[in-house]
């Protein structure tokens, strides 16, 4: 192995409000790597907002500019990387994340996912469910929505984090650390 290579992306994937953006950005900031959040840069490069996206050129024309960005942003390394919540159906966008990075799927438990999309902001750049009229109706399709991607997340993931609501978003960073081996440097 060359001694100089930048290691491996450490790649957030999971169902929309599974906190990979928080996750992602903490976690980045921890090892001193840059942090890429798709969503935000599908916004950039196309000069829209995800929900003016999908408006205007439908779920397909979302997904056509995610998956340029994703295709764009996995040619560098040592980047942490939280995707959007459909990144992994396409398989195209997960063989070119797990060439050059290492996938982690935060597994949430659906009522904590539900729970942190009550609002309406937190859903306004999710079109995918920002329509939804009741808790129930919310509660459904986020069911629905993980029973359609369990095995999606399943076969991208090189390491899969439950998150059960017992443990802190810190838990999870730790975790992940422990899993890719990262010492934290001692203190004095
Ligand atoms: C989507 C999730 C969103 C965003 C888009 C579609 C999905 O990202 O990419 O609204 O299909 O699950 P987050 O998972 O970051 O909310």
């Amino acid at each position: 192995m060359s001694g100089n290579a930048a290691p491996a992306n450490l790649v957030l994937i999971g169902l929309m409000g599974a906190g990979k953006s928080t996750t992602g950005l903490r976690l980045a900031k921890r090892l001193g790597r840059p942090f890429i959040d798709t969503d935000a840069q599908v916004e950039v490069d196309t000069g829209k907002t995800i929900a003016e996206i999908f408006a205007q050129d439908g779920e397909d024309g979302f997904r056509r500019a995610e998956a340029e960005t994703v295709s764009r942003i996995c040619q560098q390394r040592g980047q942490v990387i939280a995707v959007g919540g459909g990144t992994v159906l396409n398989k195209a966008n997960t063989a070119v994340l797990r060439k050059n990075g290492t996938i982690f799927w935060l597994d949430v438990e659906p009522d904590i996912l539900v729970g942190r999309m009550g609002s309406r902001v937190s859903r306004a750049h999710r079109p995918l469910l920002a329509d939804a009229t009741s808790a129930d109706e919310l509660h459904r399709r986020v069911n629905d929505l993980r029973d359609a991607r369990d095995e999606a997340y399943r076969s991208a993931a090189h390491h899969i984090i439950r998150v059960d609501g017992g443990q802190s978003g810190e838990a999870v960073i730790t975790e992940i650390l422990r899993i890719i081996g990262h010492r934290p440097p001692k203190h004095p």
